[in-house]
């Protein structure tokens, strides 16, 4: 065996060895034994807190997650990471959606040319189309300025633009009616076309491949309607966003609508590219340069800061405490913020499109958990919900709670409830409630088992991201701040953050099922390729719909 892979072992050999130390710890006993735990465990950076002190993590386990860090490499890996080194290795690029704020060494050269003047002259390509679309310079076939904005795009596609028209819409006005459809269900686009007139609306397609077919299938249905709605020239109302400008050139689209990124830039972390587009056209620049300068500044402060010091860096290291070593297979992400309701979907696809993953960079089976399954919603919502099981169910799940001290409305008496109620369920997680103290509220007839029912173990641990104020930049600070996270757990648990081949086998088979479905002559013997469950459930849906066709028109399919 190598010095580095004994060095590993024993690492890891220790941080098992701490988890079983944990299993029996109180998390008031560490407050108890430790006067300066909640300043150690209180970090503040760019408008965010991070107060990770109601978990089970002590300076011994700390040190021997930064251990752990530095038998991974951490430190040259976050190097190759902002430098453009080849950190997806599996597709052979590196990941540099930090360079799309501006970050990283000057100039960055990759295949020959420098990462931040293409940066630059795509990014000004997009403002000066966002520039024209909102001033009225652009205007549609029939001279109309536009009204309507059909986003289509699917994953990191749409989350993204979606998470930022969300919130920022509460604090800025767009003039725009912004619609995003992402799913290839037609419920999803029958509504959009109820309420936009073609005449003034606008048709944006992201996609970083231009190949995804739920969003080529609603491309399509979206011309359709453009064209019924007496538009003669519909790719003049459209615009593309994309790192495979040829693709959407063979679409139609006319180079001066196509606003192109780099391949180097992941789908699940391309809203700072041109895909981020929609904000621009509704928000306008300046308020996505703030975005962008904000996750700038995380960058900087994820680059330089001492790792005790350095919130994405400590903030994924519990995450792999939990989910490796203290068997947590979940974690909860509750947003006690309507601004920011569209976050948890937003960070369930970068974290586990990012990091659930089988097999180590290298091709290696691994043999220890990765992702935990990241869930959650908004607060107080889930508390008259979900929140049961976070109180007295049988799983281990740590819980990270996201507030936001300053408001953007002055209706004071709702936003001090809301963020009591947030800190309140912090509290009860750990502090729990005894049988006995249970007890002494109910009445002395009461039976032993209610007292039961109405105790909780408490010593659940949690997390608080309390922002100081929700603005464009620290929305960048927040989202960039999340980026680095899942890039150091996923760099300890030893995976490639950016690739995604998980997804591609249920694409394939569902080309496969769809030929199958829409074909006259599939025949039953055809379709034993796939399980006699599948079989079934194309079966039945092809009957019914056969039959439905026979109802509808009098003729017999096939
Ligand atoms: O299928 C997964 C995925 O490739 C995501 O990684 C991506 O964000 C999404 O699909 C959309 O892909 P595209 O932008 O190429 O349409």
């Amino acid at each position: 065996m190598s010095q580095k892979k004994i060095a590993e072992t024993q690492v890891w050999e220790n941080l098992e060895k701490q988890a079983s130390r944990m299993q029996d710890t109180q998390l008031f006993d560490l407050f108890n034994c430790d006067g300066e735990r909640l300043d150690k465990t209180t970090l503040h950076t760019l408008g965010i807190t991070f107060d990770y002190s109601k978990t089970h993590i002590d300076d011994r386990v700390m040190q021997a997650l930064c251990d752990l860090a530095d038998a991974r490499d951490f430190d040259a890996a976050r190097t190759a990471l902002l430098s453009g080194g080849i950190v997806n290795k599996t597709e052979n690029r590196p990941a540099l959606h930090a360079a799309l704020r501006g970050s990283g060494p000057r100039p960055m050269h990759i295949n020959g040319s420098d990462i931040h003047s293409e940066v630059a002259d795509q990014k000004a390509k997009m403002y000066a189309f966002a520039d024209d679309v909102r001033s009225g310079k652009v205007r549609s076939e029939s001279g109309n300025t536009y009204k309507h904005i059909i986003c289509l795009g699917i994953g990191g596609s749409s989350l993204g633009p979606d998470m930022l028209l969300d919130t920022l819409s509460r604090a800025h006005d767009s003039a725009f009616d912004m619609h995003i459809v992402s799913n290839i269900d037609a419920h999803a686009l029958v509504p959009v076309f109820k309420i936009c007139d073609p005449k003034r609306t606008l048709l944006v397609v992201a996609s970083k491949t231009f190949t995804t077919i739920e969003t080529l299938v609603n491309a399509r249905s979206v011309m359709a309607w453009l064209s019924a709605g007496g538009v003669k020239h519909v790719v003049q109302q459209m615009a593309a966003l994309t790192a495979a400008p040829e693709k959407a050139s063979e679409f139609g689209i006319s180079d001066n609508h196509i606003l192109p990124f780099a391949e180097w830039v992941g789908g699940r972390y391309s809203m700072w590219s041109s895909v981020g587009f929609p904000a621009v056209v509704a928000f306008g620049c300046d308020v996505f340069e703030d975005l962008l300068h904000g996750a700038q500044a995380m960058d900087a402060h994820f680059a330089t800061a001492d790792k005790h010091e350095n919130m994405p860096f400590i903030a994924a290291v519990i995450d792999v405490w939990y989910a490796t070593f203290m068997g947590a297979e979940t974690r909860a992400q509750f947003v006690y913020d309507e601004r920011l309701g569209l976050l948890p979907d937003y960070l369930q696809q970068l974290e586990m499109e990012s990091n659930g993953k089988n097999v180590t960079d290298d091709g290696m089976a691994l043999s220890w958990a990765t992702s935990p399954i990241l869930w959650g919603g908004v607060g107080t919502d889930g508390q008259h919900a979900v929140f049961q099981l976070l109180h007295q169910g049988t799983h281990l799940t740590p819980v990270e709670f996201i507030a936001v001290i300053k408001a953007d409305h002055d209706m004071h008496v709702h936003h001090e409830w809301l963020l009591a109620n947030c800190f309140a369920q912090g509290a009860a997680l750990m502090a729990g409630r005894s049988s006995e103290e249970a007890a002494a509220e109910l009445p002395d007839d009461a039976p032993a088992s209610l007292a039961l029912a109405k105790s909780f173990t408490g010593n659940r641990p949690s997390t608080t991201l309390l922002l100081d104020e929700l603005t464009p930049f620290t929305l960048g600070v927040l989202v960039a701040f999340f980026e680095h996270r899942t890039f150091v757990a996923g760099t300890l648990w030893g995976v490639n953050v950016y690739d995604q081949m998980g997804v591609e086998l249920g694409k394939i088979l569902a080309s496969g099922v769809h030929k199958q479905m829409t074909s006259d002559q599939t025949s039953p013997q055809e379709l034993t390729a796939y399980d006699p469950s599948t079989q079934a459930l194309i079966k039945r849906a092809m009957g019914l719909r056969d039959r439905e066709v026979v109802q509808k028109t009098g003729r017999v399919q096939k």
